[in-house]
């Protein structure tokens, strides 16, 4: 596993907000508005994980935190300034963004996707280089993959796909590193895999937004907790003092206890026997 290095473009932080913020963020889609007027810092150096139930923003958020979707009004801004007005080639050297469901091209190998990683690296004067090549090999390394490199995308299991993916990003070699349900469709050993290579890479300093949906995992791997519900901040702050079994009940419908992670101390969520609630309220 390398350790992350920042590069010369990377600007210092400049004392006041987060390098990643949003300040009274609007988002819609066709005039729906799903996110009204959030302000958020994302701690520089964080582990911050964003949970919440299906449909409440989560994804959402992060496109407009990634550049990927322009708001209705406010910002979400990057070393206090608007990501929309920074080309995208830019951002991309500080930032990347695994989507929830992110498409892969045709007939595309691993070995190749994750090269598009490097693509905001290069320049016309700049083309594939020797750290190029090394920056894939290591992410094809730090995600389990360099047996699967020659392999088609489109032949591989979700959970192969999803590490690629991840590899993808991280051949990026950004500060700030945005995913959105990145242990979807893996195992649970692989999705600890997944969690502890995020834990290493927040140790080398970098910067993870990472939605999950499993309650222990972000307690357990959360230095920032951000609870959203209905497009909304709702609780923040340490896992230990925000997840408790009233927020969880209050935010998902869910009667739980919340005890003691056994191995790490950490709030685990023990849903009530019994506990459930009707399926219509759970699909939106
Ligand atoms: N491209 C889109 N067009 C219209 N509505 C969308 C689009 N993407 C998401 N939505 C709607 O926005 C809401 C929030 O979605 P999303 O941010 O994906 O939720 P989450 O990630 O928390 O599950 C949902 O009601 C969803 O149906
Ligand atoms: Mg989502």
């Amino acid at each position: 596993m390398n350790t992350y290095s920042p590069t010369p473009d990377s600007p210092q932080t400049d004392g006041g907000r987060s390098r990643l913020a949003a300040q009274n963020l609007v988002l819609a889609y066709n005039h729906t508005v799903i996110v009204d007027d959030l302000t958020l810092d994302l701690p520089d150096g964080g582990f911050t994980v964003i949970i919440g139930p299906n449909a409440c923003g989560k994804s959402t958020l992060l496109k407009a935190l990634s550049r990927t979707l322009t708001p209705a009004s406010g910002s979400a801004l990057l070393d206090g300034v608007p990501i929309t007005a920074i080309k995208s080639k830019k951002v991309a050297r500080q930032l990347a963004m695994l989507p929830q469901s992110p498409i892969a091209p045709e007939a595309i190998t691993v070995r190749d996707l994750v090269g598009r990683g490097r693509y905001p690296h290069q320049t016309l004067l700049r083309q594939w280089s020797n750290a190029d090549a090394v920056a894939v090999n290591e992410a094809l390394a730090a995600t389990s993959i360099t047996n699967l490199a020659d392999r088609y995308v489109s032949e591989l299991s979700g959970g192969q796909r999803q590490r690629a993916w991840i590899a993808m990003v991280l051949a990026q070699q950004t500060e700030l590193l945005l995913l959105d349900e990145p242990t979807t469709f893996l195992d649970i050993a692989h999705q600890y895999e997944v969690l502890e290579l995020c834990s290493r890479l927040h140790a080398a300093g970098r910067t993870l937004v990472v939605v999950l949906h499993d309650l222990n995992q972000a307690a357990r791997y959360a230095s920032h907790l951000v609870v959203m519900k209905d497009g909304a901040v709702v609780a923040q702050g340490n896992p230990g003092e925000v997840l408790t079994a009233e927020l969880v009940e209050s935010v998902f419908g869910l009667p739980c206890v919340v005890v003691a992670d056994p191995e790490t101390g950490t709030p685990m969520v023990v849903p009530k026997a019994g506990a459930s609630r009707p399926l219509e309220s759970v699909l939106v």
